[in-house]
């Protein structure tokens, strides 16, 4: 019968592991300070959440780099934090990073936090997923996003990014119930802002699990994965669902086991090595290094194309890096970067 125009975006069919001309190509973060056109945005908006709570300006900072770059995919401009503060918990954003000044050290602030409706406490994000639909181009997928229960417990509980996440453990090792109690909430909200986003346009969903691979094998098995499963056991059906963990190839054979279509590699994992672990169950997502594009231009390109064919005759591969795009780097960069990926042919 007739095709859909989403079952015809590239990064859809590729996360079916479809077999296809190309792979579809886009970066994490690849909305950002790197960009004058974002650096002129977030000045006239005032600030980073300014930018996310106003749906005119987050779409249009979702829409600068598929404008300039023509990658395959925008994804959201917003940030895994922000149902935090829709709990309750107050959020700023310095040049550091993110702040929370009131973290979660007893079990009467983890009870304290709210469950609310994400339509009713960040209806400023389905705004911005209708507004950015309407001004993609056709073959553009659209991606929604959250971070994991466990990465989001890291920020709670550590009130920033976290070195040694000493108050998360001291959390999951003396006092468990009071742990499993926040990450049951967590869970609640991040499926259903997952859901929300569904609702209003997203049609791939990633969990961001930063910091998962600073547990092991049995930390993350016992503290961190039984979350994620949740979460991803109750999104929509026919939503293709990509996990994301930092620095954890020790952890992906776990990771293979969460109901997910896609691994997003970081750039520690072997491409080649992935593909043989997991090319017969998992489209693969990735993964140079962020650092290679602060390298000129035909450097990235030559690199780029390495990883390409370490991926060629793979169904399933999504090219991005294996980590966010870097500030300080040069959009010419990133531009040879989406052009390698355009160039590949069958
Ligand atoms: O283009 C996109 O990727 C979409 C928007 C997006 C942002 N953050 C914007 C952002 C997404 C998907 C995120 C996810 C996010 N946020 C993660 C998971 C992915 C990852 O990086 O591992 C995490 C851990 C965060 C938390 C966060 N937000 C940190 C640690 C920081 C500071 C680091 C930095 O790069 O400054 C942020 C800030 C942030 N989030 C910026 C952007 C564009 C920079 C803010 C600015 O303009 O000042």
């Amino acid at each position: 019968m007739s095709t859909t125009s989403t079952a015809t975006r590239l990064l859809v069919r590729a996360l079916a592991r479809e077999r296809l001309p190309r792979p579809p190509v886009w970066l994490m973060r690849q909305a950002g300070r790197y960009l004058p056109e974002y650096r002129a945005v977030r000045q006239q908006a005032g600030g980073f959440l300014e930018m996310i709570r106003r749906p005119e300006y987050a779409a249009e900072v979702t829409l600068q780099p598929v404008r300039r770059f023509g990658v395959d995919a925008a994804i959201l401009f917003s940030d895994i934090l922000v149902p935090l503060e829709a709990m309750g918990m107050e959020l700023v954003f310095n040049d550091q990073g993110p702040l929370l000044p009131k973290p979660l050290r007893s079990r009467a602030q983890i009870d304290g936090l709210r469950l609310p409706e994400p339509a009713e406490s960040m209806p400023y994000v389905g705004e911005a997923l209708r507004l950015v639909r309407r001004g993609l181009p056709e073959e553009t997928a659209l991606i929604g996003f959250c971070g994991a229960p466990f990465t989001l417990a890291s920020y709670a509980i550590e009130g920033g990014t976290g070195k040694t996440f000493s108050h998360l453990r001291a959390l999951m090792y003396h006092a468990e119930r009071d742990f499993a109690a926040l990450m049951d909430k967590l869970a609640v909200m991040v499926a259903a802002h997952l859901r929300y986003q569904a609702d209003n346009g997203a049609e791939v969903l990633v969990l961001f699990d930063t910091w998962a691979g600073a547990l092991g094998g049995e930390d993350y098995r016992r503290y961190a994965m039984p979350w994620s499963r949740r979460v991803l056991e109750h999104l929509p059906r026919g939503i293709p669902r990509v996990v994301f963990a930092g620095t954890s190839d020790h952890l992906l054979e776990d990771l293979a086991t969460l109901p997910a279509e896609c691994l997003a590699l970081d750039h520690r994992t072997s491409l080649d090595a992935a593909f043989r672990r997991f090319g017969a169950s998992h489209a693969l997502q990735g993964n140079l290094d962020p650092a290679v594009l602060l390298a000129p231009p035909d450097e990235v390109q030559r690199r780029t194309r390495a990883l390409l064919a370490v991926a060629a005759g793979q169904p399933g591969h999504v090219l991005n890096l294996g980590h966010g795009v870097i500030k300080d780097t040069d959009p010419a960069c990133v531009a040879a970067f989406v052009a390698a990926a355009k160039e590949t042919s069958p």
